[in-house]
């Protein structure tokens, strides 16, 4: 036999879990398909095949985390390049990890 209370603890566990659920709207492959749309603005200058182009370094296989903080860097102007400073700053934080998403998993991908 369960309470009131059981029952109404019972539909707010749930209603908290929907809340969380729908709170978490970007699945893993819909973050690495969004990078990969807004990738093309960044592979007219980077390669995507990991070579470095004289002044354009590599930016595949990073890890997320390195890539957020470079971009960040940009962004603060920490980092140092106009053209850098000016891409980064027109990206917000969803983009950013989209982004960080897709360049990190070139190559480890079919
Ligand atoms: C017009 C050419 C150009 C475009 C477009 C461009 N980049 Fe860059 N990027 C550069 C250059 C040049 C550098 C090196 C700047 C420096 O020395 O700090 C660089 C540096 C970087 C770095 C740091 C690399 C390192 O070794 O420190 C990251 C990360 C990066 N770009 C990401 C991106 C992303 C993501 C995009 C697209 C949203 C993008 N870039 C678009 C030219 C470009």
């Amino acid at each position: 036999m369960r309470s009131r209370a059981e029952r109404l603890l019972r539909s707010v566990a749930l209603a908290i879990v929907g809340v969380l659920l729908a709170a978490d709207p970007i699945s893993a492959d819909d973050l690495f398909d969004y990078g990969a749309y807004l990738s093309s603005e960044c592979t007219a200058c980077h390669r995507l095949d990991g070579v470095a182009d004289r002044a354009i370094p590599s930016i595949v296989g990073w890890p997320e985390t390195v890539f957020i903080r470079a971009m960040d860097g940009y962004r603060r102007g920490e980092m140092n390049d106009e053209i850098m400073q000016n891409v980064a700053r027109s990206l917000g934080d969803d983009e950013i990890a989209a982004l960080a998403r897709f360049f990190n998993q070139q190559g480890n991908r079919e």
